[in-house]
């Protein structure tokens, strides 16, 4: 297989769909358009979910895509497995209502193996398909995949809810015996769902056929009218493949800017998890901010709040001064910018904005970091209270994660129910003041220009 860069990665796929008579849509924003029900788009069908529930009609019904994502679900996993990350692209073919089954494994098969496109060996690929979805399985099998490589299992459903479900085929790569020292049976694996190095997941293909309804057995879902492809491909674990690297991290999405992290640290770079956090954070915080999300106190802007704020605590780790973040970005923009082109007019702004929250962070950091340090001393038990740590939030902006990953990494605890419960003892206490304050404020101008200031 031959050495391919993101940028020949993205291209060679979209190009492939193109040529087959796909319509390539650029990235959506990461803030969804017109969709409450989500703080960040989160997979390649997000954005076009308008079309999947069949609200608007698109241009061509064959769309392909490469979506910038965010995920923040297993953001403690960051940098210290191989593959998690808050921000990562999702590569995808969608079909509304357009082919389905048989065309979508026929497009996959051909894009894989032709010498043309990616040109992977199939002796390399392997199928898991739901175990009903022999008719997936007969296709797998007409294209070229050898029988041995195709594993039935019941839990190939995708399934998110009520709405569009089916069954689907992962696409596994096999990275070879240097991953699987006992040199394991594939089928065996993939059966038992152990965690293991060997074989990456590389494609999902759902085939979208049925409508799931809570309450209603999965046998007994009604088929769609119209029947649609959801694909995904993460692009950063393709890279990870046709670069011939062990972890995304060492792929070159991330190379130049853990080098550029390097360069103003004082600890080298030996793959520690700071690097790898600080590396990740930077990219979902550059793009978010390009797609004018903002840093604030609730929902979105808290999740990029916490990020800037934990790579800032991550940095100290290895000995960069802060604020950095903001001198990481451009890095990032460097990286990215034949893909998303516009990212280079927005990167003034970011590392403006990045820059001022930093400073703001700062302020209040060393002081929350000194009474945090007191606690610890103080403590007898290797625990402090969960009452601590909200006042700790509450008075030096130090969030409850940050606190909690500080002390882990001292091998204290907090209780986060106890900060949970003060937390709601603190809102209802502010509640009240509030009302206090409204009908004060309607006798008392001062008052009413009172504004409360922020606590970071
Ligand atoms: N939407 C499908 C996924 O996220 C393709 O795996």
């Amino acid at each position: 297989m031959r050495y391919m860069t993101h940028n020949e990665i993205r291209n060679t796929w979209l190009k492939f769909f193109e040529e087959h008579k796909h319509m390539v849509t650029p990235s959506a924003p990461l803030v969804p358009i017109n969709d409450d029900s989500l703080l960040w788009i989160n997979a390649g069908v997000t954005p076009l979910k308008k079309y999947f529930d069949g609200r608007e009609v698109p241009a061509n019904r064959r769309i392909t895509n490469v979506q910038k994502c965010i995920r923040t679900n297993d953001i403690e996993n960051v940098g210290v497995t191989k593959r998690h990350q808050t921000f990562f692209e999702m590569m995808g073919n969608f079909s509304v209502g357009d082919y389905f089954r048989k065309e979508a494994i026929s497009f996959a098969y051909e894009l894989l193996t032709s010498p043309k496109y990616f040109g992977i060996d199939k002796s390399l690929i392997y199928v898991t398909h739901y175990t009903n979805d022999l008719e997936a399985r007969d296709k797998w099998i007409e294209e070229g995949l050898d029988s041995s490589h195709l594993v039935a299992l019941d839990g190939n459903f995708w399934e998110i809810g009520e709405g569009p479900c089916g069954p689907d085929s992962e696409i596994f790569f096999d990275r070879g015996e240097k991953y699987d020292n006992e040199n394991h049976n594939a089928l065996e694996l993939f059966k038992k769902d152990e965690d293991q190095e060997r074989y990456v997941e590389i494609w999902n293909i759902v085939f979208s056929q049925y409508n799931a309804k809570p309450g209603v057995k999965r046998e007994e879902y009604k088929e769609l009218p119209s029947k649609n492809i959801d694909t995904g491909a993460g692009l950063e674990r393709w890279c990870c493949i046709f670069q011939g690297v062990d972890s995304n991290f060492e792929t070159d999405l991330f190379k130049g800017i853990i080098n550029y992290t390097e360069k103003i640290a004082s600890i080298k770079y030996n793959g520690q998890k700071e690097y790898k956090v600080i590396a990740d954070h930077i990219r979902a915080v550059t793009f978010a901010l390009a797609d004018n999300a903002s840093f604030e106190n609730y929902g979105r802007g808290y999740v990029l709040r916490r990020l800037l704020r934990r790579s800032i605590i991550m940095g100290k780790k290895i000995g960069i001064k802060p604020p950095f973040m903001y001198k990481i970005a451009p890095h990032v923009s460097e990286i990215m910018k034949e893909a998303y082109p516009y990212i280079v007019n927005e990167i003034d702004k970011v590392v403006d904005t990045i820059k001022k929250e930093e400073e703001l962070f700062l302020n209040t950091l060393e002081h929350g970091e000194n009474k945090l340090k007191e606690l610890i001393s103080s403590s007898t038990n290797k625990v402090i209270s969960g009452e601590d740590a909200a006042k700790l939030y509450d008075t030096y902006g130090f969030p409850i994660e940050l606190t909690k990953e500080y002390l882990e990494d001292l091998g204290y605890t907090t209780s986060i129910e106890e900060f949970n419960k003060y937390m709601e003892y603190q809102k209802d206490l502010s509640r009240k003041n509030q009302k206090q304050e409204g009908s004060m404020s309607s006798q008392n101008k001062a008052l009413l220009e009172f504004k409360k200031p922020i606590s970071y």
